[in-house]
């Protein structure tokens, strides 16, 4: 009902009366009043005029369940959304809710994480204002061993979804970061849960800088909002077009597999055709990356000829010349 109420006083241009609002909802007048004060807790300006009703005046920038799901139109992705204020890893919640039996596409938002991570470690600078931290539980049918296309899938979408809101068109580098320029913009965490080889739910970790300034955010990074010149996005509703995106990407693999979410990975990224340099086991290979592998795999031909897997771990582009246009 909350959901619904909101979305209600969002369609009405003028004030709507308390009792046109429990007669809707079959729900008291004094229900409807507790969640008029809820939704005002939560930052929405809801005015109320004895003999008139409520009108609603304006929304927060906030990534509640409200926001996220105005308009959504998906079939599961965001369907159940949990939002913080502040939290300290999208990634903890959702993998205790996964645990408790959330939905598939159930979604953890937060305002702020105060111990954000990355991958290999490392740790993802969030901020409140301007981030864009988000958690999506899968149930995918899928073997671990097919967990790396997934992760690239997610990068797929996400740069989709980025180029629908605002026009910039991010790259991929492998595996999954979102580079705006030679900076990141974005970065993915997957997560799993597994029993022998299958995947019993995975947990798909997005962090992206949205309307953050420079100095929120490290100096190797970007925001849709510094390369926007000044610009900002609604976070809501870049949430909302990557969870179709998203969504899209993920039905159609039942149908069609990995293939054309390789194929658009190829199309979106900044590694294929580059020189590429990595470390493994103390030594340091340099070459260029030709392509992905049937399981997701980083195709590189090294200087001496002999073409090598990378599966795990980064990469540093290391030269600008694509092989391709
Ligand atoms: C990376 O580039 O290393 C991945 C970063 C992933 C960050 C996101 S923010 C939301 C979710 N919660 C986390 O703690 N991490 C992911």
């Amino acid at each position: 009902m909350r959901e619904k109420l909101i979305s209600f006083l969002k369609h009405s241009t003028g004030f709507v009366s308390g009792e046109d609002l429990s007669r809707e909802f079959r729900v008291s007048r004094s229900a409807v009043w507790k969640c008029i004060e809820e939704f005002r807790e939560d930052g929405y300006k809801i005015e109320a005029v004895p003999h008139h009703g409520y009108k609603l005046v304006a929304v927060p920038d906030k990534l509640t369940a409200a926001e996220v799901q105005y308009g959504l139109g998906t079939r599961k992705f965001g369907c159940e959304v949990r939002h913080f204020e502040e939290i300290s890893s999208t990634m903890d919640e959702a993998f205790r809710w996964a645990m408790a039996g959330a939905p598939e596409g159930s979604v953890v938002t937060a305002e702020a994480q105060t111990k954000g991570r990355g991958r290999l470690g490392r740790g993802w600078v969030s901020p409140k204002g301007g981030g864009l931290y988000f958690s999506l539980i899968l149930r995918p049918d899928l073997r671990s061993s097919q967990v790396a296309k997934l992760t690239l899938l997610s990068a797929v979408a996400l740069s989709e979804a980025v180029q629908v809101c605002t026009g910039l068109c991010p790259l991929i580098k492998w595996p999954n970061d979102l580079l705006l320029g030679e900076k990141k913009l974005a970065g993915i965490l997957t997560e799993l849960r597994a029993e022998v080889d299958r995947v019993d739910f995975a947990v798909v970790g997005v962090g992206i800088n949205v309307n953050s300034s420079g100095k929120n955010i490290p100096s190797e990074a970007t925001s849709l909002k510094i390369e926007a010149k000044g610009q900002e996005h609604d976070r809501a509703a870049l949430l909302r077009e990557i969870l179709r995106a998203y969504e899209k990407r993920y039905l159609n693999l039942k149908k069609q597999g990995f293939t054309s979410a390789m194929e658009e990975w190829c199309r979106r990224s900044a590694t294929i055709g580059n020189g590429v340099r990595f470390e493994e086991r103390g030594h340091v290979y340099e070459g260029v990356a030709t392509g992905l592998a049937e399981d997701g795999g980083l195709l590189v031909l090294l200087d001496s000829g002999e073409t090598v897997k990378r599966m795990a771990g980064d990469v540093t582009l290391h030269s600008k010349g694509r092989m391709r246009g």
